[in-house]
C-alpha cells in the first residue's frame, strides 16, 4: 500500500448503525418515519418547536445508551498510531467517536449533547430533554434553547477547517454515508481535486461511488477494522 502523510476520514450513519443507531436513509431509516420539513429546519423550530425539540430529545435518550462499535474503535486507533495527520469529519451527532477516543474531529452537523440558545448563540453540554418553556442561563430569556446541532437550510460547522484539511490531503476514506446531503457529499470531490487517494467503506456503493478509487463494500464493523490494519501494516 502506497505510503500516506495526511487522512482525512468523513463517517456518516452507517458507522453508527451497528452501536443500534438509525440511519436516515435505510429502509426504516428516520427519514421513513419522520418528514425532514417537520423536525430538522429552523422553519418548523419557528412553527412548532415542541415537535422538533421531541424529535432531538428521542435520539438524545438513543445516543447516551449506546457505545462505541469496533469500527469507532478502529478509527480513534488510526489517529493514535499512524505517523501521519488524521483528521475525522463527521456529519453524526452522536458521541461514539470521541467515546472510542478520536481526540482530531470536527462534527459538523452539531452535536445531540449540547445545547445551543437560539436568542445569544450560547452553547451547553446538555444530557437531558429539552423544552420550549426552558430559560438560557447565559441570556435569561426563554424558548431558544434549542440542539446544537444543524438543520436543512443551515450551515454546517468548520467548514474552512474541513477544506484546509481536504487541500492537503493525500488520502481521503469515507465510511458509513449514503453521499446525498451536501455539502458533506461534496467532500470527496474536494479531496480528488488535491489529488488525495478517495476509498469508500460503506454496506452498499453510494450516491457518491464514481468519485471514489476504490471502494470497499461491507459492515463498518468488519471492513473498517481491516482496512485500519491494513493501512497501519503498510
Ligand atoms: P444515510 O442514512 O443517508 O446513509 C447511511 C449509509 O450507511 C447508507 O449508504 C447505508 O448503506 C450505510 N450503512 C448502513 N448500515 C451500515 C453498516 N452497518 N456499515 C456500513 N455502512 C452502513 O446517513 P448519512 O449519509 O450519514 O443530516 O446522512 C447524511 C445526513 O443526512 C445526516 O448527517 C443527517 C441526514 O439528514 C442532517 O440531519 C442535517
Amino acid at each position: 500500500m502506497t505510503t500516506y502523510e495526511r487522512i482525512v476520514i468523513l463517517t456518516g450513519a452507517g458507522l453508527s448503525a451497528e452501536s443500534g443507531l438509525d440511519t436516515f436513509r435505510d429502509q426504516n431509516g428516520i427519514w421513513a418515519k419522520h418528514n425532514i420539513e417537520d423536525v430538522a429546519t429552523p422553519e418548523a423550530f419557528a412553527r412548532d418547536p415542541q415537535t422538533v425539540l421531541d424529535f432531538y430529545n428521542a435520539r438524545r435518550r438513543s445516543a447516551r445508551h449506546v457505545r462505541p462499535n469496533a469500527a469507532h474503535v478502529a478509527l480513534a486507533r488510526l489517529e493514535a498510531d499512524f505517523p501521519g495527520s488524521v483528521i475525522t469529519v463527521t456529519q453524526n451527532i452522536d458521541p461514539l467517536h470521541e467515546w472510542a477516543g478520536t481526540k482530531n474531529l470536527i462534527h459538523m452537523h452539531g452535536e445531540i449533547l449540547k445545547a445551543l440558545c437560539a436568542h445569544c448563540g450560547a452553547r451547553k453540554p446538555w444530557e437531558e430533554d429539552l423544552t420550549v418553556d426552558l430559560v438560557c442561563d447565559t441570556c435569561h430569556r426563554a424558548g431558544g434553547m434549542r440542539p446544537d446541532v444543524v438543520w436543512f437550510g443551515e450551515m454546517p460547522y468548520r467548514m474552512e477547517e474541513i477544506y484546509d484539511a481536504l487541500g492537503a490531503c493525500d488520502l481521503f476514506i469515507s465510511v458509513g454515508t449514503s453521499g446525498n446531503v451536501y455539502p458533506a457529499a461534496g467532500l470527496v470531490a474536494e479531496a480528488r481535486a488535491a489529488g488525495a487517494y478517495t476509498v469508500e467503506l460503506n454496506l452498499e456503493p453510494s450516491e457518491g461511488i464514481s468519485m471514489f478509487a476504490e471502494a470497499i463494500h461491507g459492515k463498518a464493523t468488519v471492513v473498517v477494522p481491516a482496512y485500519v490494519a491494513k493501512l497501519l501494516n503498510s
